[in-house]
């Protein structure tokens, strides 16, 4: 077997994949976060909303190099794969723990010295994977949702969607357990790294505080002032952009 193989099959390989396509993940969140806090931006002066402006350049990047809408696809295939390989890795370490472990616990209390959030990863993961899929499908393939799909329409899709309590109740929820797993995802991937050390244990527990904490507040603002009638209808702005492709 190859030695990139033989990487993958021991455990320290598998984390090895866990820590990178989990990096690479929190990458694309704290993007995918900066990208959409553009809602606050205003419009520009032709009334274009500043997020569909965003939008429009993730479709135009590396144009003329690139064909258009390629670099976004690459960004999209990238973190395609990095979930997948996270998923498949994470099971099959936690398959490995449990064959691992001599003698099956009786009683909660004598479980492993693990934390709440360290214990709920499996679930937690497993709702972002579903949200996901949900969430794909309301705001970039359409379909799903009770308002009106407009490609390249962003701030009016975000506008017609949380005017409803049901997906702005729904996204502060899923917001508040993805920041549990990126608390739990970014301490554990400090451990991988090596970096954790009893001096600075407690600056690294509280970076992981900090990104998860972070991600829940800069996330779920955006529903909550959609709701809370903070932000301005959309007007203009949708005869402007609907004409735009959003392949
Ligand atoms: C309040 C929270 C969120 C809001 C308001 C939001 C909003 C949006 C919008 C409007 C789009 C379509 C953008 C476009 O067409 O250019 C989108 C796409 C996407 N979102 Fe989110 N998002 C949120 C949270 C998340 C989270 C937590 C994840 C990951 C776990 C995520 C992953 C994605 C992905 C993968 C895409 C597709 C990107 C693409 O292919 O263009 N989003 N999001």
């Amino acid at each position: 077997m190859s030695r990139l193989g033989n990487l993958y099959q021991s455990v320290i390989g598998k984390k090895a994949i866990v820590a990178v396509t989990g990096s690479i993940m929190i990458g694309f969140l704290l993007l995918h976060g900066w990208g959409n806090l553009k809602v606050f931006s205003g419009a520009t002066a032709a009334g274009v909303p500043e997020v569909d402006v965003y939008a429009d350049f993730l479709r135009t990047m590396g144009v003329p190099i690139l064909p258009y809408g390629s670099a976004l696809w690459i960004i999209r295939i990238v973190v395609l794969v990095s979930l997948i390989l996270h998923v498949i890795c994470v099971v099959q370490l936690a398959r490995h723990n449990r064959k691992a472990r001599p003698v099956h616990y009786k009683h909660a209390r004598n479980f492993e010295e693990a934390t709440l959030p360290a214990r709920a990863m499996i679930y937690t993961g497993s709702i972002v994977v579903l949200f996901l899929g949900f969430h794909l499908a309301q705001f970039t393939v359409g379909g799903v949702g009770s308002a009106p799909f407009v490609q390249g329409d962003v701030y009016g899709n975000l506008y017609g969607a949380f005017q409803h309590p049901v997906y702005v109740a729904l996204y502060v929820g899923v917001m508040a357990v993805i920041g549990i797993h990126l608390y739990h995802g970014a301490w554990s991937l400090f451990q991988t790294l090596g970096w954790d050390n009893p001096d600075r244990n407690k600056s690294l527990r509280m970076l992981s505080v900090a990104l998860g904490v972070g991600i829940f507040l800069a996330f779920s603002a955006i529903p909550i002032s959609f709701f809370s009638g903070e932000m301005n209808k959309p007007s203009l702005q949708h005869a402007d952009t609907s004409s735009r492709s959003n392949k």
